[in-house]
């Protein structure tokens, strides 16, 4: 069970990292993948998408996410995050406020570096989220 789960981490963070490649940003030079798995198994991943009015741009998180639900998927159970900077990439405020919407209690977000891959809950990143 254990291993299980191990696996998928692992398997989340492969795919963000393939879909890091996609990454489109000529401006900050920050390369950022996630990928996700919904409750009933389905798989989403995104990059971040850079635009000339910067304000525009998409990040990764938010790009996998809107993917799932555009598809009609709107429980999301785990997201890994991974940048090409190598170190741990946290989400920004925008993206934890769009988990805060679609996620589980229970869901889970990877993070990754060099060295491993460390969970964290949507509460340990967004305590007191905005609801209505
Ligand atoms: N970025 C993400 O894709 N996800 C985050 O949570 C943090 C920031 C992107 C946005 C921009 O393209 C680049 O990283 C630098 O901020």
């Amino acid at each position: 069970m254990e291993n299980n789960k191990e696996m998928l981490n692992q398997k989340l963070v492969d795919m963000a990292y393939q879909a890091m490649e996609h990454a489109y940003a000529p401006y900050s030079h920050f390369k950022v993948g996630a990928a996700l798995v919904t409750e009933s198994g389905e798989f989403f991943t995104g990059c971040n998408i850079e635009n000339a009015s910067y304000g525009a741009t998409n990040c990764a998180e938010r790009t996998a996410i809107f993917k799932a639900v555009s598809e009609g998927y709107t429980k999301l159970c785990r997201i890994a995050i991974v940048s090409s900077s190598g170190e741990k990439t946290p989400p920004c405020g925008i993206c934890r406020q769009v988990m805060a919407e679609f996620m589980e209690e229970d869901a889970v977000i990877l993070l990754a570096d060099k060295l491993g891959i460390y969970e964290y809950s949507l509460k340990e990143l967004l305590p007191a989220a905005f609801g209505v």
